[in-house]
């Protein structure tokens, strides 16, 4: 199934087209003729998932949506422009990306130093978001580990992402490095983040359920070379908590999402 380019009236943020990637002047291509769009849902955001396997180009589609690597051919438009880093786009990595000379509340408020927001105004508002990722009195202590667990540092990174309040939030395996309860946790609180942000999401991981617990649809990737060929709507509330994962409906997504992982593998 070709990855439908959902064109409607809505426009597009996030848009590649026809993208190819090379690292030797043309002889072998690590992605070729990739296509992916995401619509804008104003006032409502949405949730895009990447799956594919490790090494099938998932971070490097989302340093193009991040403008931090030019395709080797191809097009990258957020909302209609050309991508740059200047796009109002976060991005939260798998290793923790909060800077450990910081304290937790410098960390959360620097994208409002960057703006210039009066310093009185950017901790109260980082207060806020420190409250609502539970590290309330944490605040003054340096984000490094092992003074913060990798939970809490990952949190740490998500409120300063969201208090950023991009159009976009980019998120690299970002629960990749969490013990599995710890990385439940953080999925629930991503999905309640989320629906008072109604950013765009994009979402990269290798685990099939934490891509159905999160997604509102999620592309495949198929690798050598790379390509999105498979996209899968969840038709499952928007509202989710841990006990979704008891829904036979989300059960059989997990096994359609199997299924087509096991496609593209036969694909490659
Ligand atoms: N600078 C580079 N030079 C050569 N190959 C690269 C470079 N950067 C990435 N690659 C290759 O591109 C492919 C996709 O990498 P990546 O996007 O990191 O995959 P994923 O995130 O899905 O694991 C990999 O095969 C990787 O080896
Ligand atoms: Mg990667």
């Amino acid at each position: 199934m070709e990855v439908p380019m959902h064109d409607t009236d809505r426009k597009n943020i996030i848009e590649l087209r026809d993208i190819g990637q090379s690292y030797d002047g043309g002889q072998n291509w690590i992605i070729k003729g990739l296509d992916f769009l995401i619509e804008d849902k104003p006032a409502q955001g949405q949730f895009a998932v990447i799956l594919g396997m490790s090494g099938s180009g998932k971070s490097t589609v989302l340093r193009y949506i991040a403008g931090l690597q030019q395709p080797t051919e191809g097009q990258v438009l957020i909302s209609g422009t050309k991508a740059d880093a200047k796009n109002r786009v976060s991005m939260v990595f798998q290793q923790y990306s909060s800077l450990p000379w910081m304290t937790v509340l410098d960390n959360v408020a620097l994208g409002l130093k960057f703006k210039g927001v009066s310093r009185e105004e950017r901790n109260a508002k980082a207060m806020e978001l420190i409250d609502l990722v539970g590290l309330k009195g944490h605040e003054k202590k340096y984000a490094q580990y092992p003074t913060l667990s990798g939970g809490q540092l990952q949190r740490v990174a998500i409120a300063r992402s969201m208090l950023a309040n991009p159009e976009i939030l980019l998120m690299d395996e970002p629960f990749g490095a969490l013990d599995i309860r710890t990385r439940l946790q953080m999925q629930e609180l991503l999905t309640d983040i989320w629906h008072q942000f109604h950013s765009t999401v994009v979402f990269v991981t290798h685990d099939i359920r934490e891509a159905v617990f999160l997604g509102d649809d999620i592309y495949i990737l198929k690798s050598q070379p790379s390509r999105f060929v498979e996209h899968i709507h969840v038709d499952l509330p928007l509202q989710r908590d841990n006990n979704i994962k008891r829904d036979p409906r989300y059960e059989e997504l997990v096994r359609e999402v199997e299924d087509a992982m096991l496609r593209v593998a036969d694909m490659e």
